[in-house]
């Protein structure tokens, strides 16, 4: 079963999420000019994302406006009305944001319970699991947000990085929409997304900015020039921190329906956090790559010499069973949130020496809704006179709130496709990018350990653009 695990009410504007944050320190105290301020960016380049399926010409500003005007909205600045659509991995997520920043509707229905059952993400069941509620998800957004399809100004669609099977699914429902409804789509980088996503709650939070991005699938350290633009100072060589963590909480007997992540934070809290040495990753390597593969065997090694029998969840486990287990997940958290300091350390330094106005680091993707996390990395981040930025915990989790975002950014730059045609087929091959980096590596980053896995990967999305610049 599939069930719809968050619904945030319409209407939620920019300004309200600021306002209403959880997490004082996350976010900047001392900016307080909340009013959206937008750097409107006349359109100048059309058609970056040029192979999203069909050959798409060229789609120009004059006929996209055009275009518009017959659907009744104006294409440019905050009347932009654009629908985002997530299903690169095992959460489907739709959401409906303005150009101004208010988001008018978000849904997500999360696959936990398939994710309990087999331990991960099975591909051919997630895109399953996709495919019967992507049309629900798509119209509750809509009729959360009171609109229609033709109210949009664009669909923005996550193209990758992803499991193809997924992104797939959400390639194909948003390029129905787009075709039916003669709508430009933009292709957006998950993980870009997940990142600019703060820029929305946070208008001062202006490029160049340093970014620190923890999901599932990915570690990674970006300095961010502009939209588009980014140089990676650093990835995971092997594992990303929210594997370590989904798969520590499997091995301690966690309850995974709501993911591993927040289950081993909740009872990290019941741990002490020293009982279990576990070595800090890749301490040897001064850069600021990631490695969490090693952190993963210590900490089943550690379980299985304390004969933790995860065939017993926790709720029945005895009450020295218990702590033993609290033992191991505060001290796994503490060594794991440890790598990323000394990382985040050395990546402010390397980001001010390359953009000394850099200010600000973001924290987002899925770990970053862990709180310990947040106030480590707030530490860090004090200690070099930075601030940091994070978005609100359902912001930081996978949703469509951040695809429309991204897809606004890059539409205002003139980075988009035209409307596929309205009869497309079903079967047509689209263009999905399931290993797509972000940006161009930076030459002194590159990690002294084991070579990162480079087959089948697509150019990045900033060697892309730069590419069509110069065209
Ligand atoms: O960004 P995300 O929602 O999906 C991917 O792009 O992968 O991140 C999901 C990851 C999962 O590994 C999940 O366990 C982790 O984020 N996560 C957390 C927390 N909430 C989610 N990890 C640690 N603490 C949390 N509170
Ligand atoms: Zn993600």
């Amino acid at each position: 079963m599939v069930a719809f695990v968050l619904n945030v009410s319409p209407k939620i504007s920019r300004f309200n999420l600021f306002r209403k944050r959880s997490l004082p320190h996350t976010v900047l105290p001392s900016l307080t000019h909340l009013r959206p301020q937008h750097r409107i960016q006349q359109p100048t380049r059309s058609h970056v994302f040029s192979s999203l399926g069909s050959p798409a010409a060229r789609f120009s500003i004059s006929s996209l406006n055009s275009s518009k005007t017959q659907n009744g909205t104006s294409g440019t600045g905050e009347d932009l009305v654009v629908l985002g659509i997530e299903t690169s991995c095992d959460d489907t997520a739709a959401a409906v944001v303005r150009g101004n920043g208010e988001i008018l509707s978000q849904v997500v229905s999360s696959q936990a319970d398939l994710l309990a059952r087999y331990g991960g993400v099975a591909p051919k069941m997630a895109e399953e699991a996709h495919s019967q509620v992507i049309d629900q998800v798509v119209q509750q957004a809509l009729e959360k947000a009171n609109l229609a399809e033709m109210d949009l100004s664009a669909v923005a669609v996550t193209i990758g990085p992803g499991l193809s099977l997924c992104l797939r699914v959400g390639v194909q429902k948003a390029r129905k929409i787009a075709g039916k409804f003669n709508l430009p789509i933009v292709g957006v980088h998950h993980m870009e997304a997940h990142a600019l996503v703060a820029r929305l709650m946070e208008e001062e939070l202006r490029f160049p900015f340093l970014a620190l991005l923890i999901s599932g699938g990915h570690n990674l350290l970006i300095l961010a020039h502009d939209v588009g633009q980014y140089v990676q100072l650093g990835t995971t060589i092997d594992d990303a921190i929210g594997e370590a963590y989904d798969k520590t909480a499997r091995w301690l007997g966690l309850d995974m329906r709501r993911s591993g992540g927040p289950a081993l934070e909740e009872l990290a809290q019941e741990g002490d956090a020293h009982t279990v040495k576990f070595k800090v990753p890749m301490k040897q390597h001064k850069d600021c790559n990631f490695s969490y593969a090693g952190l993963k065997t210590q900490v089943r090694l550690a379980i299985e010499s304390r004969n933790v029998n995860n065939g017993i969840p926790i709720s029945s486990a005895s009450c020295t069973d218990r702590s033993t287990r609290a033992d191991i997940a505060a001290s796994f958290q503490r060594v794991a949130v440890l790598h990323l300091e000394e990382r985040c350390d050395r990546a402010i330094e390397w980001a001010l020496n390359l953009e000394p106005s850099v200010k600000f680091l973001v924290v987002s993707g899925g770990v970053a809704s862990n709180k310990y996390v947040r106030t480590r990395l707030d530490e860090v981040v004090k200690k070099k006179g930075l601030q940091l930025v994070c978005p609100p915990p359902n912001l930081c989790t996978d949703n469509g709130v951040m695809v429309a975002w991204t897809g606004i950014e890059h539409f205002r730059l003139g980075r988009f496709d035209p409307p596929p045609p309205p009869d497309e087929p079903e079967d047509s091959v689209f263009d999905l990018r399931p290993r797509w980096p972000l940006g161009e590596e930076y030459s002194e980053g590159r990690s002294e350990a084991r070579s990162l896995r480079r087959a089948r990967m697509h150019p990045s999305l900033t060697s892309i653009i730069q590419a069509s610049m110069q065209q």
